[in-house]
């Protein structure tokens, strides 16, 4: 592919860190998790952070947190990646799925205000593509109704809503540094919470629900014993990876302010064509720009977003489609009559691309993107 959809942006700098950790013979969880944790805090405002595996463990403790019970429902954007949907049924809970807002690609807090019943808990907004979710309404919906707010913001590193840092607004917020992630680590989640009791449990949680010193018992500054408190998980953070994160951070806003450049050049590129509809961001808010989505524009061409997307591979250009909305999945009973609830998913899903965006892009390679898109869509002009 002569632009794939994604490449990481990594250094000598991480390529060192990770070799310094093999070098001192402790590759887990350790010193530079914690110093990772220590970091993150710092860099989004947290109270406390806390490193696991992935953003799904991330989610699945922040639910455990909140003591989510089978029977109880969760409610979620139907437009979402399958982790935000799957983490509610591992407690036997109900994933409930509202609508999108079709321009924001977001959840609509009317949606949300719907779906809520007896047994609802919990929120988990999701800030799709690094753009902020509308958190005053949903933090006002969930005063109103006793729910806790658990905002997956495994693409929103890092984005402001209103001034403030995603990390900092819900009750639990979820990021993930998966290997196309805006920082990543390969694989690797963190967790941010003003609620010292939850994370000291989660803390325990990602390690099995041994007693918290229990990564140190090789050492000599540990000992052999321990307890458990609660069966527990396998979701500890490796300081190989954690070494990683801690050089991505650093690097984290050079990063996304490169994301900013090529996004504004697409939609420099996109602002005066019929043939396809550009992302409505939100004024008082700064998107991560972890996505490039833009809508194929069907009443004013004459091909379909997949026809375009092999179109595309031809030429050398690696999309992707962010996302297949859950209720289309056939664990969820297919795309038949459940498709109707969900006009704002329906729409998007039909016309949705994503194009690549990532640090290290050259204005070149963005200039080739927009004019190979624009072309397609022009040749095939209704
Ligand atoms: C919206 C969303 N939530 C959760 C996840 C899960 O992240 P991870 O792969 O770190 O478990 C992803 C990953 O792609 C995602 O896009």
């Amino acid at each position: 592919m002569k632009i794939p959809f994604h490449k990481a942006f990594l250094g000598r700098e991480e390529a060192d860190a990770a070799a310094d950790v093999i070098k001192s013979g402790w590759l887990t969880m350790g010193e530079k998790t914690f110093r990772f944790e220590k970091d993150f805090s710092a860099y989004t405002g947290a109270e406390n952070s806390i490193a696991v595996n992935s953003c799904t463990a991330a989610l699945h403790l922040a639910l455990k947190a909140i003591g989510l019970k089978p029977g109880d429902e969760v409610i979620i954007p139907a437009m979402t990646f399958i982790a935000t949907w799957e983490v509610i049924t591992y407690s036997g809970a109900k994933p409930v799925l509202a609508d999108i807002d079709r321009h924001s690609f977001l959840i609509d807090p009317h949606e949300i205000e719907k779906k809520i019943t007896q047994k609802t808990r919990a929120i988990i907004p999701v800030h799709y593509g690094g753009e902020s979710c509308d958190m005053d309404a949903v933090m006002e919906i969930a005063r109103m109704h006793r729910l806790y707010v658990i905002e997956d913001a495994a693409h929103a590193l890092p984005a402001l809503y209103k001034g403030r840092m995603i990390g900092t607004i819900g009750d639990i917020i979820c990021f993930s540094f998966y290997a196309t992630k805006t920082i990543t680590t390969g694989e690797g989640g963190m967790i941010n919470t003003a609620n010292s009791e939850w994370a000291d449990r989660m803390r325990r949680l990602r390690l099995h629900g041994i007693t918290k010193d229990a990564w140190n018992r090789y050492s000599e500054k540990g000992t052999w014993q321990y307890d458990v408190s609660e069966p527990g998980y396998k979701y500890n953070m490796t300081d190989i990876a954690s070494a990683i994160g801690i050089e991505q951070l650093k690097k984290s806003d050079a990063m996304n302010a490169m994301r900013h450049e090529i996004s504004a050049k697409y939609n420099n590129a996109f602002k005066n064509s019929e043939l396809l509809h550009t992302w409505k961001v939100r004024d008082d808010a700064e998107c991560a720009w972890h996505l490039y989505p833009v809508l194929v524009n069907t009443e004013a061409v004459n091909i379909g977003r997949d026809e375009l997307i092999g179109k595309l591979k031809d030429a050398g250009i690696g999309t992707s489609v962010h996302y297949i909305p859950m209720y289309r999945f056939s664990c969820f009973g297919g795309s038949g009559s459940s498709a109707s609830g969900f006009p704002g998913c329906e729409y998007m899903f039909a016309r949705q691309v994503s194009l690549p965006i990532y640090p290290g892009m050259t204005e070149s390679e963005t200039g080739y993107v927009a004019d190979t898109f624009l072309s397609i869509l022009k040749e095939n002009r209704r």
